[in-house]
């Protein structure tokens, strides 16, 4: 599902000096699998997350999504294929603040259009009560608590039923049981619609929850070599 070769990222720091953040020789996520990445602050996770979401361009090498090399896309294509096969929750959750949780995820099916109109509302509508926010559908972000707004993420993510759903530290602002009701919601959804899942996290039942966990010193050699953290 996910394929990453010979894939390097550096950001631009100024003066013409770059930042190696990245550098994997080979990452492998099979379709169907529930994988978690850990790693310290600031060794890539949500570097990498943008990459395969085609949110970044790697710096050099190929980034396969379910058999597409986004690095070949172009800029509206790349956002079209994401909207259409990817669901991303943000770690800083990034709604759109002038519109209510209902709209947030019924955006989300407009734009890619995956789902017939006639079914947004009902959908985001469900969405929000499966994540426990049936109550909150009218209020806009800057109304809702740091969980529900994380709650509202994951609504939208898997709106459009992705075959890839990417998230960045979801239950970070969860409280256990809220945490563990995302959970389970995230593992139903992936097995209903056979979702491929990779999340970066340091939750332990979200850790438990998968099949496997990757860590970002075992596949990013910039940290071998001692340039990050
Ligand atoms: N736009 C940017 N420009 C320059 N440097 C950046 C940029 N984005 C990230 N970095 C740097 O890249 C490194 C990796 O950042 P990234 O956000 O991928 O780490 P992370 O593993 O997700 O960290 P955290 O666990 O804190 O979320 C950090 O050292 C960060 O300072
Ligand atoms: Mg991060």
């Amino acid at each position: 599902m996910i394929e990453l070769a010979e894939v390097q990222k550096s950001y631009p720091m100024g003066g013409g000096e770059r930042l190696p953040v990245l550098d994997i020789h080979a990452f492998a996520l099979p379709a169907g699998k529930r994988w978690a990445i850990v790693g310290p602050s600031g060794t890539g996770k949500t570097t990498l997350l943008h990459l395969v979401a085609g949110i970044l361009t790697p710096t050099a090498g190929n980034v396969r999504v379910a058999g597409t090399d986004l690095t070949s896309l172009r800029p509206a294509e790349r956002d079209q294929f994401r909207a259409r096969n990817i669901g991303y929750v943000f770690q800083s959750f990034n709604l759109l603040a002038a519109f209510t949780a209902l709209e947030n995820v019924m955006l989300a099916m407009q734009f890619s259009k995956v789902i017939p109109q006639h079914q947004h509302r009902a959908r985001a509508t469900e969405l929000l009560q499966r994540v426990g926010l049936g109550h909150r559908l009218v209020h806009k972000p800057a109304q809702l608590s740091n969980g529900e707004q994380q709650r509202v993420a994951v609504a939208r993510a898997l709106a459009n039923r992705p075959c890839l759903l990417l998230m960045d530290e979801p239950s970070a602002h969860l409280d256990t049981e809220t945490a563990q009701r995302v959970t389970e919601l995230v593992g139903e959804l992936c097995a209903e619609g056979e979702v491929t899942l990779l999340v970066a996290t340091h939750d332990p039942h979200l850790l438990e929850s998968v099949d496997h966990v990757v860590e970002m010193q075992a596949i990013n050699r910039v940290l071998a070599r001692g340039a990050v953290v």
